[in-house]
């Protein structure tokens, strides 16, 4: 039976990514936007509305989720906004400074440290009233000052405290193209990826130059905004727990999910594509341009790397970057029969580069779809895959880093805060722990990787 997972929304991004995702799965889920369940959502037997939501007294579904924020404003917006009965007012946790960490990683650690005794009060609270709590998703962003520095503290203690849960992150890294005015995010990026290296069991990657790139071309937006972005978030945050929210006889714990995908534990880095996008109205109907959606053409193009969340290549010639393991969730009218004719299919062409160490594992979880959503496509799939080349994404941080570094830029601001200020080893260690995560990666993409990571 699938037990329960506790969602942790940190900061601006954090707060925004995941209110989107609970609106989704209250729509997937009948709920309405007061916590209440819709009258047509009544019989229904085939959901685990409990492993996100529990269940008042009064009948009302309200999420697993705590919203932590240093500044108010998202976390106001979104209790002054229809939903704001839907979230448990206790799980809010705004630190009364109310200042924000102005972008800077080091005093939303500080800050997270400080405060931590009172936010953790929520979190073990909410963690006592579940059965069998299966792990945490923390929903943030690794560039401000927030979600990244905070979010790190938050990680650390968490495996701290909860040894045996599962610890699951969708971290939202920053778009090159973006216009950005926070100069030190690759300082913030270096030093959250560390945490997330060391602290979190499975890290799904979103990368905000992929996200705006795929609200183009998908979603046909010419400049999208955060809301777009986020909804495309939310379809893959949705479909990525629908095995655990609609359970069959397999793939209903996070730790199912996960385990496979994750060959060794440093290896826990995954990209997510999703086919086909729609985009939601109000009223549960979709526009969309969808063509034809067979299992086998749904399996194909979630291969097709323009449908991938990472921005970097996934293939070039001059390396040998390949998977290291894939799921497809595929959910709708799926005939297993076909399923499993278009999984030998595609395990028989030679066109999808593996890892010569192992076998080629591609499994296929089927899923059903809401009941309540009316859905112009019968099938979709999600892809969630461990791909060696995400050791790119992760060479650019280092390299933006190192720029900034090297040039001393910046660095007051962090050298201010408790962690930095009798040396900058806390740089150079994170600095260390990527490159050795980004080795890991490329030694993977090699055939003789078990001899290496013997000798280790
Ligand atoms: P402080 O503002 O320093 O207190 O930290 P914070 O964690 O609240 O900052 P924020 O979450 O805004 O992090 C900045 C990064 O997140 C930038 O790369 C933004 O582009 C990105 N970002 C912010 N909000 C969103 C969002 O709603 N969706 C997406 N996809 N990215 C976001």
């Amino acid at each position: 039976m699938p037990g329960e997972i506790i969602t942790l929304q940190v900061g601006q991004c954090g707060n925004q990514v995941g209110f989107e995702f609970w609106k989704k799965l209250c729509y997937e889920h009948g709920i309405n936007c007061d916590g209440q369940l819709e009258p047509f959502a009544e019989k229904s037997g085939i959901e685990r509305r409990d492993v996100f939501f529990y269940e008042s007294d009064d009948k009302h579904y309200i999420p697993r989720s705590i919203l932590m924020d240093l500044e108010p404003r998202v976390v106001n917006s979104i209790m002054n906004s229809k939903y704001s009965k839907l979230f448990n007012n206790e799980n809010i946790y705004i630190s009364k400074n109310g200042g924000g960490a102005g972008n800077i990683w080091a005093s939303g650690y500080s800050q997270g440290k400080s405060l931590s005794e009172e936010f953790f009060e929520i979190i073990e609270r909410e963690a006592e009233g579940a059965d069998s709590l299966d792990g945490f998703i923390l929903c943030h962003s690794i560039a401000g000052g927030t979600g990244s520095g905070m979010g790190s503290y938050v990680l650390e203690t968490i495996q701290d405290r909860f040894p045996k849960k599962i610890i699951q992150t969708y971290s939202v890294f920053p778009s090159q193209e973006e216009s950005s005015d926070v100069v030190v995010e690759p300082y913030n990026s270096l030093l959250t990826l560390r945490r997330l290296t060391e602290n979190a069991d499975c890290v799904v990657v979103l990368d905000n130059a992929a996200l705006f790139r795929i609200a183009v071309e998908k979603l046909h937006v010419e400049n999208p905004n955060m809301l777009q972005t986020n909804s495309l978030v939310s379809t893959i945050m949705s479909a990525s727990t629908s095995t655990l929210r609609y359970p069959s006889f397999m793939n209903n714990r996070l730790a199912e999910l996960i385990v496979p995908l994750i060959p060794f534990p440093q290896l826990h880095f995954l990209m997510t594509g999703y086919t086909p996008f729609t985009t939601e109205k109000e009223n549960h109907s979709e526009v969309t341009s969808v063509r034809k959606t067979t299992v086998m053409d749904v399996m194909r193009r979630l291969l097709d790397d323009k449908n991938m969340m990472v921005s970097t290549p996934i293939q070039t010639k001059n390396d040998n970057h390949c998977y290291i393991s894939i799921l497809n969730i595929i959910q709708g009218e799926a005939d297993p029969v076909e399923v499993n004719k278009s999984l030998a299919r595609i395990r028989e062409s030679k066109r999808i580069p593996f890892i010569q160490w192992g076998p080629a594992n591609i499994q296929v979880a089927l899923s059903r779809k809401s009941p309540y959503i009316q859905t112009s496509n019968k099938v979709s799939g999600l892809l969630i895959a461990n791909h060696t080349s995400i050791a790119h994404l992760f060479e650019r941080i280092v390299s933006q880093y190192d720029k900034l570094r090297k040039r001393g830029a910046f660095l007051d601001r962090f050298k201010n805060e408790e962690i930095f200020s009798q040396n900058l080893d806390e740089f150079d260690n994170s600095r260390v722990v990527v490159q050795e995560l980004i080795d890991e990666y490329n030694a993977a993409s090699k055939s003789n990787y078990l001899e290496l990571a013997l000798y280790k």
